[in-house]
């Protein structure tokens, strides 16, 4: 084996598909997913590689600084791939403090144990923070978020990671430690937990549920495939330089009214309905509280320096995507609980 990489997160939606396409990439590593199994952490996500002799999962909190300690004397880790986060922002509205917990003294937790373990020796090791474009904060109809754009978060989400970011920095210049961050726009893709916009209403479509779009639908979000984001991680883990920021987006921007419609036209053909019976779903609801307006990011430098670009068209990404929700009811099945149907009524029935 040449290098251990920890990868926090990696039960998760994005964190799953970075783990999947470095263990298939390099069997000469070995990748440890270190995963708290949250709501959102889900080891269905992995069970084709879980057998696989370059992966190991380890259960545990990132929040448990004894515990993460215990972890590093038992692993000689070259490097981190930091994506254990509370990433939802309607739960983050609604109870910020394990935003807080997780997103910022999570993160300080595991800059303390890098550094404490790796201090002798910096030379070779790595602890890349995959953060949100969010931190930037709300575009409005022109202009895009460079790695340059001062950071103006708004939601508790978005100023946790902001935060953890900030401290990843700050270790990087006070301390030396080696860091790189990454700051990526909304991602779609299979294993997403139905909490999130698409797979959201994909899930309520075919159950014939009220498709609940906030405010009057006219926020825009950069949409990139979850595969693609993937790619990026591994190409910003390699060849990124050193206390460099990349940003990650799809060059893909769509109002959030539009997006749902072509979601509905979709699930008609695929479910064999008559066309514009799933638009009928549609309910506009009271706006999320402080709702960001406009994301649009300009990942160039990410293109001109590392050669990243994206490979997977919307067209195609969404077709993957519904597919996949189709073909999995068992996976939706798993995660559709008690829990998750008293987060949806207070989410959505009680508002
Ligand atoms: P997710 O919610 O699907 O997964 C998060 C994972 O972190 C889960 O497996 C969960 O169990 C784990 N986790 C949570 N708290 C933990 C703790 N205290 N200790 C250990 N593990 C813990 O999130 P995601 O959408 O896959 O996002 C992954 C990362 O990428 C996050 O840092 C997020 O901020 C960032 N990001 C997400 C998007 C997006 O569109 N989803 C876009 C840009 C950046
Ligand atoms: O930009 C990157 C971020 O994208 C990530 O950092 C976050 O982890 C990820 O959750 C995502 O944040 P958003 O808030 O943009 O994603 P979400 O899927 O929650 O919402 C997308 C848009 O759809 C947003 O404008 C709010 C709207 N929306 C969402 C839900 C869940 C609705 O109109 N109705 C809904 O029920």
């Amino acid at each position: 084996m040449n290098k251990n990489i920890l990868v926090t997160g990696g039960a998760g939606f994005i964190g799953s598909h970075a783990i999947r396409y470095l263990v298939n990439q390099y069997p000469d590593y070995k990748i440890i997913n270190l995963d708290k199994l949250t709501y959102a952490g889900n080891l269905e996500n992995l069970t084709d590689i879980e057998g696989y002799s370059n992966y190991e999962f380890v259960k545990g909190d990132i929040y448990d600084a004894p515990f993460l300690n215990e972890l590093f004397d038992n692993y000689a880790f070259d490097g981190i791939i930091h994506l254990a986060a509370e990433s939802h922002v309607d739960r983050s509205i609604t109870d910020p403090n394990e935003f807080i917990k997780t997103n910022v003294v999570g993160t300080v937790n595991l800059l303390n144990v890098a550094k404490s373990h790796w201090q002798d020796d910096y030379k070779g090791k790595l602890f890349y923070h995959v953060s949100t474009d969010e931190v930037y904060g709300s575009l409005g109809e022109e202009g895009y978020f460079t790695e340059e754009t001062p950071y103006d978060p708004k939601s508790p989400y978005s100023a946790s990671k902001a935060s953890s970011d900030h401290m990843v920095r700050a270790y990087y210049n006070t301390y030396g430690l080696p860091v790189i961050v990454s700051n990526c726009s909304n991602n779609y893709g299979p294993n997403q937990f139905p909490e999130k916009l698409i797979p959201l209403f994909i899930n309520n479509i075919k159950n014939n549920r009220e498709l609940p779009v906030y405010g009057k639908g006219e926020n825009i979000r950069d949409w990139l495939y979850v595969e693609d984001h993937a790619k990026a991680i591994d190409l910003i883990y390699h060849h990124g330089r050193l206390g460099e920021t990349y940003n990650i987006g799809g060059d893909n921007e769509w109002k959030n009214i539009d997006l749902i419609r072509k979601l509905c036209e979709i699930m008609d053909r695929k479910l064999d309905r008559k066309p514009g019976t799933s638009a009928k779903l549609i309910k506009f609801v009271k706006d999320r509280a402080g709702h960001d307006m406009r994301y649009a990011i300009d990942c160039s430098k990410l293109k001109n320096e590392l050669g990243w670009k994206q490979e997977v068209s919307f067209e195609e990404g969404l077709e993957k995507t519904v597919d996949w929700y189709l073909d999995n009811q068992e996976w939706l099945n798993h995660v559709l609980t008690g829990e998750y149907e008293e987060y949806y009524r207070k989410q959505y029935l009680e508002r």
